[in-house]
């Protein structure tokens, strides 16, 4: 597995396991001092679709999709870039994690707007990064036959 994924799956399954603590304190809310339900509901939901689940489909697509290695780029893609959009990923996710339910419980300050913008900013430019890296690896190719075909004639 190549570095990169091997990190992406590890924080995914962090993710995985901090969502499903935070949705097991939502769970039984009623018997537990905090308002879990108020403060986590749409963080629980993106820690566990963004941090869980695309984080680990990501991962692997950057080990199992096809790649064009060159000595310039061993693996197919630039890992510096990548390790920045996944810093960027997690980093804006914490954003969000630390900023929703500040906001959600009435602080609706200059804190939550500059901590929540820097969470949108981050994880759109994650997003950018990972589909323009991942876009050439999902480009078609011809089937088997035809490519026989072409160099016959
Ligand atoms: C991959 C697994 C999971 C995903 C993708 C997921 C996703 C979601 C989403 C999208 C919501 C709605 C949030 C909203 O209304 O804004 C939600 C709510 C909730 N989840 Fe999860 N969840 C997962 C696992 C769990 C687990 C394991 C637990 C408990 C241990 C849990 C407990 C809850 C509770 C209590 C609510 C609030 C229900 C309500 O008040 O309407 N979730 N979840």
């Amino acid at each position: 597995m190549d570095p990169l994924s091997s990190i992406m799956v590890r924080c995914s399954l962090l993710w995985m396991l901090s969502g499903f603590l935070f949705g097991g304190a939502m769970l039984v809310d009623q018997d537990i001092p905090g308002n879990w339900r108020l403060w986590m509901q749409p963080t629980h939901g993106h820690m566990l679709f963004v941090g869980w689940f695309l984080q680990f489909a990501l991962g692997i697509a950057y080990w199992l999709l096809p790649r064009k290695r060159s000595p310039q780029r061993p693996l197919g893609y630039d890992l510096k870039t990548a390790q920045i959009a996944v810093l960027a990923l997690n980093l804006g996710l914490l954003c969000r994690v630390a900023g929703e339910p500040w906001q959600r419980t009435g602080h609706n300050d200059a804190f939550a707007s500059l901590i929540l913008w820097t969470s949108a900013i981050l994880q759109i430019a994650a997003a950018f990064i990972f589909a323009v890296q991942l876009w050439p690896r999902v480009a078609a190719r011809a089937p088997r036959a035809q490519t026989v075909e072409r160099t016959r004639s």
